[in-house]
């Protein structure tokens, strides 16, 4: 069963002998209700590290006034359990309390053009959802110091952002973002799934199948981005799915592209299927 500790300090004096000796220590950060694709993250931090830590932190920053913080799914014995059979050493579990003291005022907030588009855009979650992000990230970064840290591309805009405050900070981190797992009909596994119906469940399936079409078309030659994209919302539509957003962007800087070029480019979904807001991107890399 892995350490559970709740305070910055109690997390200090665990990692220190290991700290002490050299050893890797490689950092998850995670809002728990944990599947398949956080766990695939954490076997990842066990094969590479020689001390794996886990942050179980539904952060109430990064979530807007009518998100779904208060209903996020929270189970901490489970959590644990699972972090325990995948070798997990160490769960970090501080209480809001700690991480945003009454007087806290400080915030790491990246711009570029990265957190004011795709799901930053001012009328969804907005640039303050990825401020809530970076800021708790960058704590999780200092209160663990790990060697590495692990993401999922299944937030691709969340990895760049964090790999673009990490570059701006001079964090001494190795970012590693590793593929979306998928459920077997290809839905990205996600913690609000769960929110799904049985008949939204189904539907959602259309979200991969769009992104899947993209791939097929600039695979089968397609240059232009707009008329790939068209054949992703036929897919979408045809599953009754407006999209929040379906846009193809550069994969580093997120810019508009209207071809499929050199560059690698994110083809990136968003859409309220019932009640879950869903993502969900792939890469399309012509070389
Ligand atoms: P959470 O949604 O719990 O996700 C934790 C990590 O798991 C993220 O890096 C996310 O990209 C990754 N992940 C989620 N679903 C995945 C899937 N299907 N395949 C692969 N990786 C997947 O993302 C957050 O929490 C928070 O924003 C956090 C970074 C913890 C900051 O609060």
């Amino acid at each position: 069963r892995p350490t559970v500790v709740r305070t910055r300090d109690e997390l200090r004096n665990v990692l220190a002998p290991a700290r002490r000796a050299g050893r890797t220590i490689g950092l998850v950060p995670t809002m728990g209700a944990l599947h398949d694709g956080h766990l695939s993250l954490l076997r990842a931090a066990r094969q590479r590290c020689d001390v794996v830590v886990m942050s179980l932190f539904v952060n109430p920053m990064q979530f807007g006034p009518q998100e779904d913080f208060a209903s996020y799914p929270r189970d901490e014995e489970r959590d644990v359990a699972l972090a325990g059979q995948v070798g997990v050493d160490v769960v970090y579990a501080p209480d809001a309390a700690h991480v945003y003291p009454p007087d806290f005022a400080t915030f790491v907030e990246v711009g570029g053009g990265l957190t004011d588009v795709l799901c930053g855009d001012p009328g969804r979650r907005g640039p303050s959802h990825f401020r809530g992000v970076t800021t708790v990230v960058a704590k999780l970064f200092n209160a663990v110091e790990p060697d590495v840290a692990f993401f999922g591309q299944k937030d691709a805009q969340q990895a760049i952002v964090i790999q673009r405050m990490v570059r701006d900070l001079e964090f001494n981190i190795e970012i590693v973002v590793l593929p979306t797992v998928r459920e077997p009909d290809g839905l990205a596994m996600s913690s609000r799934n769960a929110y799904l119906s049985p008949d939204d469940r189904v539907r959602a399936r259309a979200l991969n199948q769009a992104l899947t079409k993209v791939l097929e078309v600039a695979k089968a030659g397609e240059t232009s981005t707009e008329r790939a994209l068209a054949e992703a919302r036929a897919v979408l539509a045809e599953a009754g799915i407006e999209p929040e957003y379906l846009e193809a962007r550069d994969a580093e800087n997120l810019t508009p592209v209207t071809r499929f070029g050199p560059r690698p480019v994110l083809v990136a979904v968003a859409a309220r299927v019932g009640r879950a807001r869903l993502i969900d991107n792939v890469v399309v890399d012509a070389t």
